[in-house]
C-alpha cells in the first residue's frame, strides 16, 4: 500500500477498504495527462517564485522521464499504489528525492483529479470527432454514386414512397452532423481548467491560474474553485453526445440488418464483415451492425450511471465521484471502436441497386404520385386519394402494379386516366418532380451534396491545436 497520506492515522487502512479505494487500476489510464498537468503546475509555480528554476527544471525533468519509462514499458504502473496521482509523486520522489516533495505545493488531488479528466475526455472528444468525420466523408461519397439509384422509402416499415439511396444516406449525414455539433458545443464549454482551485477553496500560494489554463490549451480558468472540483456536467455532456451517436449508429444498423435479410437482399456485407454459424453452413450473419445495435445498452448505461452518481452530492469534492471514471472510458472505447468498425462495413458493403429499384417499382409507391396525377387534372385531392385506393384494391385483386394495369382498366375506375398516367408515375418521374429542398429530387439533392462538401472543408476540428 502506498498512499500520499497518513500522518495523522494511527493504524493501518484495512485491505478490503484500500483495495475498494484505490482507482489506480483505471485511473493510470490518464497517466499522461497527469504529468502533462503537473509539468504546467510546475511551470507556473517557478514563474511566480514559488519554486525556484532548478526546483522546476528537476521537477520537469524527473516527470518527463516518468512518462518515456512508462511509454515505452520500463516503468510499469502497479496496484502498490492508491491512485495514478500517488504512483507518479512516489517516483518522482524516488528518482529526485527531497525536491520531488514540492511537486504538490498549491494542489490538491481534487483539482488534480478534475484536471487529469477534463484534459483526457477533451482529447476523446476530438478522438470521436474524427471518426465522426471519416463517417461522413465515406457516406458523402456513397451519396455522390448514388444520386439515381432508386429504392423503396418506408414508413412502419411498410413501402411508402420512391427515394434514392443518396437521400436515404443523406438523412445519416444530418444525424451524424448534428452529432459532430453537439461535440464542438460541449468542446468550447468545458474547456476551461480548474486547476489551482485546490481542494476546494483555493490556496494562500500566489498561483497565476491564467498562466496554468493558457499552458494547458484552456480558454480560461474556471471561476468557481468550488463548482471546478465538484463539476463533471462535461462528462454527462459528452456521455449524452456519445450515446445519441449510438441511438444514430443503432437505427443505421438495424437498417442494415434488414436489408441484408435473405427477404430484402438489398445490400451484401462484406465476407471481412460478417460471421459464420458453428451448425449452419449456409449462415452469413451481420454480427458487427448486431453488436453496434447492442452495444448501445452500455454507453446509455454510463450516462444514466454518472447521472445518477453525481444527483445527490453535496458541494464540493466527494469519493462518489471517483465513479466518473470505469464507465465514461468504457463508453468512449466502445463508441470510437464502433465508429471505426460501422465505416469499414459500409465502406465495403454492396448495395444491390437493382433489387432495391425492383421492389419501389412494387408496393405501390407510385399510389401518392398516381392521385397527384388526378389533381392535376383538376380532380379535389380527396376524391383522387378515393379513387386510388379502390385502384390499388383492384391492383391487389388482380396481382398487378398499377404501371402495369391497360388504360382501359384504369379507365374503368376514372375515365379522368390518360395514357400520359404511365409517365406520371414512372418511378423516375416521383423521384425527380419531388424537388423541394431536402427531398430526393437529383437536382436537390446535388445542391445539398455539395453543401454537405462545404461542411466537411470547414472544420471547427481543425481550428483547435492539441
Ligand atoms: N481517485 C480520486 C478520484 O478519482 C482522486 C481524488 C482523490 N481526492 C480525495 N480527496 N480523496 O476522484
Amino acid at each position: 500500500m502506498a498512499q500520499l497520506w497518513g500522518g495523522r492515522f494511527t493504524k493501518n487502512t484495512d485491505q478490503l477498504v484500500y483495495n475498494f479505494n484505490a482507482s489506480i487500476s483505471f485511473d493510470q489510464k490518464f497517466y499522461k495527462e497527469d504529468i502533462e498537468g503537473s509539468i504546467a503546475h510546475v511551470v507556473m509555480l517557478a514563474k511566480q517564485g514559488i519554486l525556484t528554476n532548478e526546483e522546476k527544471d528537476a521537477i520537469v525533468k524527473g516527470l518527463t522521464e516518468i512518462r518515456q519509462d512508462v511509454e515505452s514499458g520500463k516503468l510499469v504502473i502497479t496496484d502498490t499504489y492508491e491512485d495514478i496521482h500517488s504512483f507518479v509523486e512516489a517516483n518522482l520522489i524516488d528518482r529526485i528525492g527531497d525536491v520531488g516533495k514540492k511537486l504538490h505545493t498549491g494542489r490538491s488531488r481534487n483539482d488534480q483529479v478534475a484536471l487529469d479528466m477534463k484534459l483526457y475526455t477533451r482529447h476523446e472528444v476530438l478522438a470521436v470527432d474524427e471518426l465522426l468525420k471519416e463517417l461522413l466523408s465515406t457516406l458523402l461519397n456513397l451519396m455522390e454514386e448514388n444520386i439515381e439509384t432508386y429504392m423503396p422509402g418506408f414508413t412502419h416499415l411498410q413501402k411508402a414512397q420512391p427515394i434514392t439511396l443518396a437521400h436515404h444516406l443523406g438523412a445519416y449525414f444530418e444525424m451524424f452532423k448534428r452529432d459532430r455539433g453537439r461535440l464542438c458545443d460541449m468542446y468550447h464549454r468545458m474547456n476551461y481548467c480548474p486547476l489551482g482551485s485546490g481542494a476546494l477553496a483555493g490556496t494562500t500560494y500566489p498561483l497565476d491560474r491564467n498562466y496554468t489554463a493558457s499552458l494547458l490549451g484552456f480558454e480560461g480558468p474556471t471561476l468557481n474553485s468550488m463548482d471546478s472540483v465538484a463539476d463533471r456536467d462535461y462528462l454527462i455532456e459528452f456521455l449524452s453526445a456519445l450515446s445519441t451517436i449510438m441511438m444514430h449508429l443503432s437505427r443505421f444498423c438495424e437498417e442494415i440488418i434488414i436489408w441484408n435479410s435473405n427477404e430484402y437482399q438489398f445490400v451484401e456485407i462484406d465476407d471481412a464483415y460478417s460471421t459464420g454459424s458453428s451448425i449452419m453452413p449456409q449462415k452469413k450473419n451481420p454480427d458487427i451492425a448486431e453488436l453496434v445495435r447492442g452495444k448501445t445498452g452500455r454507453v446509455y448505461g454510463a450516462l444514466m450511471s454518472l447521472l445518477t452518481t453525481m444527483k445527490g452530492i453535496p458541494l464540493a469534492y466527494n469519493k462518489d465521484m471517483q465513479e466518473d471514471k470505469e464507465l465514461a472510458f468504457d463508453a468512449m472505447d466502445t463508441v470510437k471502436g464502433c465508429l471505426a468498425l460501422f465505416t469499414g462495413m459500409i465502406k465495403t458493403m454492396k448495395f444491390r441497386n437493382d433489387v432495391m429499384e425492383k421492389s419501389a417499382m412494387n408496393g405501390f409507391t407510385n399510389a401518392t404520385d398516381a392521385a397527384d396525377y388526378l389533381v392535376m387534372k383538376g380532380v379535389p385531392f380527396r376524391d383522387a386519394h378515393g379513387i386510388i385506393g379502390k385502384l390499388v384494391l383492384t391492383c391487389i385483386d388482380k396481382g398487378k402494379a398499377i404501371h402495369e394495369m391497360s388504360i382501359e382498366e384504369l379507365k374503368e375506375i376514372s375515365d379522368v386516366f390518360e395514357p400520359d398516367i404511365y409517365d406520371a408515375i414512372s418511378l423516375e418521374t416521383c423521384v425527380q418532380k419531388r424537388l423541394t429542398i431536402g427531398g430526393p429530387g437529383p437536382n436537390v439533392m446535388r445542391q445539398v451534396i455539395s453543401q454537405a462538401h462545404d461542411y466537411l472543408e470547414n472544420d471547427w476540428h481543425s481550428a483547435i491545436q492539441e
